[in-house]
């Protein structure tokens, strides 16, 4: 996955896209760890209002930094670690996928009560 024995992130640097720009990142980062390295703080507008979503809790209990890794849809950025080659775009999801499936997810698609 990219760690050492200690749990430490690899130095080996990889390369995904964000929205079709190029990003670099250290391989075992989490996709959020990444795009913030990289200056971004924002990847998603919530639907009411329009208002900026990124990084909340990065724990994976929020469901605010949805984001479609490749064929995955509204998939949790704090919790996916990033690939060399891996497409990371906004999310246009309305459901996430595996929010469904938790006992704990927020089927609504991140929006907060
Ligand atoms: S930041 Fe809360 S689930 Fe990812």
């Amino acid at each position: 996955m990219g760690r050492d024995s200690e749990g430490h992130v690899s130095k080996e640097r990889v390369t995904f896209t964000f929205d079709g720009s190029p990003v670099q990142a250290q391989r075992g980062q989490t996709v959020a760890g990444a795009l913030l390295a990289g200056g971004i703080v924002a990847w998603g507008v919530t639907r009411s209002g329009g208002r900026p979503r990124g990084l909340f809790c990065g724990i994976g209990a929020c469901f605010d930094c949805l984001v479609d890794v490749n064929e995955d849809r509204a998939v949790r950025a704090c919790l996916v670690p990033v690939n060399s080659g891996d497409r990371v775009e906004t999310s246009t999801s309305a459901e996430p996928d595996d929010a469904l499936s938790q006992p704990s997810g927020r089927p609504e698609g991140g929006q907060k009560a």
